[in-house]
C-alpha cells in the first residue's frame, strides 16, 4: 500500500475523491449523508449476517491489506480485522462522509469513489463490494477499478440484490408519502441488470479479468417492526429523501398515519426476504 498515513485517526479525502463523477454519484452521496444514522441503526444490522458470511468464508491468513470500498458505516470492521490477521491493514473507503464518520475512528477511512480509488495498483489481498454495486452508474468500471487494485490471486467478495421486493409495510410508508404530495425520488441510472443474479455477476466479473467466480443466492429474511420501519424509511433511502422534502405538517401527518396503519399490519408484512447473492471471485 503506497498511499502514506493509513494509520486510523480523521477521515482523509482521497487524493483524487470525486474526480469525473457526476450529478447521481454526488446525488447519492448527498442521500447517505443525510440517512446515515438511520441506516447505521436499522439498516446495516439486517445486511450485517449476509456481507459477514462472505468474509468468513476465507482461509485464514495473516498481513492482508482489506479494501471495504463503499463501506460505509464500517459494519464489516471486526470480521474484516480477523481476515487481515495479525500485521494486517483494514481501508474503509466510501463516498459519503456522513457514512463514514459513524465508522470505528481507529481505522483508515478514506472519502473516495469507487471508480477512482486512491490505492495503488496490487496493492490489496481482499477487496469487498457489499451492497454498492447494484446503485452504481457504472458496476463495470468499479469492478475494473477494483480489479486494478487487487493483488493477482487476491480475493474480491461483492454482495449485491438479486430480486430486491421489500417488506409490505414499505408500501404502507410508500402510499402515505404519496398521499403527502411527496416528490418522487427521482430516476437515477442504476447497474442492476449486470448484477441482479448469479450469472450476471459471472459475466460482469469475467469481464473485468476476475477468475473462479461463484455466487450464492440467499433470502435476506429480515425481520422489522412498526416501530424500525417507520424510522428506517422516513430516515434513510430514497423514501427517507422524499420525507425530507415536506414540511412540517405534512411530515407530522405522514408520521402519524403511517404509524396507525402499520400497527394495524400482520407480523408477515415486516419480513423483508429480498434476495441476496454473495460472490467470491480471485483477482486476474
Ligand atoms: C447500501 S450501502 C452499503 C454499505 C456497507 N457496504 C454495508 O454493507 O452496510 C452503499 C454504500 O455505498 C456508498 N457509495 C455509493 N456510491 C458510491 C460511490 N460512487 N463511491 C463510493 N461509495 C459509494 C454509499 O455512500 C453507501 O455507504
Amino acid at each position: 500500500m503506497t498511499h502514506p498515513g493509513l494509520d486510523g485517526g480523521p477521515i482523509q479525502l482521497g487524493h483524487n475523491a470525486g474526480v469525473g463523477c457526476g450529478r447521481p454519484e454526488r446525488f447519492i452521496e448527498a442521500v447517505y449523508d443525510a440517512g446515515a444514522a438511520a441506516y447505521d441503526h436499522y439498516w446495516a444490522p439486517a445486511l450485517h449476517r449476509h456481507a459477514r458470511a462472505l468474509v468468513d468464508a476465507l482461509p485464514a491468513g495473516h498481513r492482508r491489506t482489506v479494501l471495504d470500498v463503499g463501506g460505509g458505516v464500517g459494519t464489516l470492521a471486526p470480521a474484516l480485522r480477523a481476515t487481515a490477521g495479525p500485521g494486517g491493514l483494514v481501508v474503509l473507503l466510501d463516498r459519503s462522509r456522513g457514512m463514514l464518520r459513524r465508522a470505528p475512528g481507529d481505522m483508515p477511512r478514506l472519502q473516495a469513489d469507487v471508480a477512482r480509488l486512491p490505492i495503488a495498483d496490487q496493492a490489496a489481498d481482499v477487496v469487498v463490494l457489499a451492497f454498492v454495486l447494484f446503485l452504481l452508474t457504472d458496476a463495470r468500471g468499479a469492478v475494473t477499478e477494483a480489479a486494478r487494485v487487487l493483488r493477482s490471486g487476491g480475493w474480491l467478495l461483492a454482495a449485491t440484490w438479486g430480486r430486491q421486493q421489500g417488506a409490505g409495510a414499505d408500501d404502507v410508508v410508500r402510499d402515505e408519502l404519496d398521499r403527502a404530495g411527496a416528490p418522487p425520488f427521482p430516476e437515477l441510472p442504476r447497474s442492476d441488470e449486470l448484477t441482479d443474479s448469479p450469472a450476471r455477476m459471472t459475466v460482469l466479473l469475467e469481464a473485468c479479468g476476475l477468475t473462479h467466480v461463484r455466487t450464492e443466492m440467499r433470502s435476506l429474511d429480515a425481520r422489522f417492526d412498526p416501530a424500525s420501519v417507520l424510522a428506517m424509511r422516513t430516515g434513510s433511502g430514497a423514501l427517507g429523501w422524499r420525507y425530507t422534502r415536506l414540511d412540517d405538517p405534512g411530515r407530522d401527518a405522514v408520521r402519524r398515519r403511517t404509524a396507525r396503519h402499520l400497527a394495524a399490519l400482520p407480523s408477515d408484512a415486516f419480513l423483508d426476504r429480498s434476495e441476496v447473492l454473495l460472490t467470491w471471485a480471485r483477482g486476474p
